[in-house]
């Protein structure tokens, strides 16, 4: 009998997921902003020390409402990283930002702060920070040189959660960052969202952004005796039934995160030899940074290795993944004048890198069959 298919991704629960959800109905409140909405609020901002959180529909909307919150206007331009999620800089282009991108380190892959300066000029309104595999950027420099043009730091901290930079935790160091709990995420509720404020002037317009437009949030607390619409916004709020799902993986954090951990320590003990005897690159960690054992990659010598190694362990019944295809290259990004060798290290880390199953209950005899049909493949 052949051996079982071991994926990418699943999503799992892991404590109290349905109890809560069944709790949700109880309570009379599949809506948003219920009490699993609020507890999940709390919860992060205890634990991150952030002013305010709000949970939202996904990552992209939270980037969508920081991008209304900082008046993002036409012809405003925002630099990203090119390596990066298409949501990064769509939720800017959406109010008529040229994006600017540019080009990561070639370590951590993250936004390469050496040369970040090049890319900005006097209509730079923002910066977004993507914390690659939750390893932090290198935010000291990214916001000097921010600040020194009075340019916005924003965190696209999507993969980031609990990890921390210079003892910082990720997500507190922009004025805005976005989390993601989209079913790939250490916490997931499925499709997900959270916007981090550390910036307590955008508080109340983020609450009528996030609802439509509208002074609800006012309303409830008492503030106004009628709410009515006020300013832009969308729906943006998420049903209560997925906060109970997000509130259940929440209180789990130790055990997600050590679960995790073993997960990131067993592939990076067991794949070393086999790595450097095969000129493959493991991620790298600075010293000074906490990740958040979000995900594993391999960074093949080259990308028909790659390609292979995805086929070796396809047929073996393990599913891996490559990521971002670098923005500039895109259809949309060369409408912004995105050329081939614009952003050199994303373009060869691109066609190189590929992801390991990686999920919270992922055993030790499944990655032990992964582990074993890596080191069985000669590059
Ligand atoms: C860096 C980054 N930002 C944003 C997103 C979008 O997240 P969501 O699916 O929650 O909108 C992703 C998706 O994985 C991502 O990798």
């Amino acid at each position: 009998m052949s051996e079982h298919w071991i994926p990418f991704n699943r999503p799992c629960v892991v404590g109290n997921e349905l109890d809560y959800v069944a709790a949700a109905f109880a309570r009379g409140h599949a809506s948003g902003d219920g009490s699993f909405t609020k507890e999940c609020q709390r919860s992060l901002e205890q634990s991150l020390g952030v002013p305010k959180v709000l949970l939202t529909t996904s990552c992209t909307h939270a980037l969508e409402i920081t991008a209304l919150l900082l008046d993002i206007q036409p012809g405003d331009e925002v630099v990203v990283p090119t390596f990066t999620f298409v949501s990064t800089i769509n939720a800017f282009v959406l109010r008529g930002a040229r994006p600017v991108f540019a080009d990561i380190r070639p370590d951590t892959l993250n936004l390469d702060e050496a040369h970040l300066e090049q890319w900005f000029t006097p209509r730079t309104k923002a910066v977004v920070a993507v914390h690659y595999a939750g390893v932090g950027c290198e935010m000291d420099t990214i916001q000097q040189v921010a600040a020194r043009h009075q340019v916005a730091v924003v965190e696209d901290n999507a993969h980031g959660l609990f990890g921390r930079y210079k003892g910082h935790h990720l997500g507190t160091l922009g004025c805005l960052a976005a989390q993601s709990f989209h079913e790939t995420k250490n916490f997931s509720c499925g499709e997900g969202g959270a916007l981090l404020i550390n910036d307590t002037t955008y508080i109340d317009r983020a609450e009528t952004i996030r609802e439509k437009g509208t002074d609800r949030s006012r309303f409830f607390r008492g503030e106004v005796d009628k709410y009515t619409w006020v300013d832009l916004g969308s729906s943006y709020v998420p049903s209560d039934i997925l906060a109970a799902i997000l509130c259940a993986q929440l209180e789990k954090r130790d055990v997600i995160q050590r679960a995790r951990r073993r997960i990131w320590d067993t592939y990076e003990q067991q794949l070393a030899s086999w790595a450097r005897g095969s000129g493959v690159r493991l991620p790298t960690v600075p010293a000074h940074c906490e990740q958040s054992y979000h995900m594993f990659y391999l960074l093949m010598p080259a990308p028909a290795a790659r390609d292979a190694l995805m086929a070796h362990l396809k047929q073996r019944g393990i599913g891996s993944v490559f990521h971002y295809q670098p923005l500039h290259l895109s259809k949309m990004g060369q409408r912004f004048g995105g050329r081939p060798g614009d952003c050199p290290v994303s373009e060869v880390t691109s066609d190189r890198l590929l992801r390991l199953p990686f999920y919270n209950d992922l055993d030790e005899a499944d990655q032990a069959r992964v582990v074993r049909e890596i080191c069985s493949f000669r590059v």
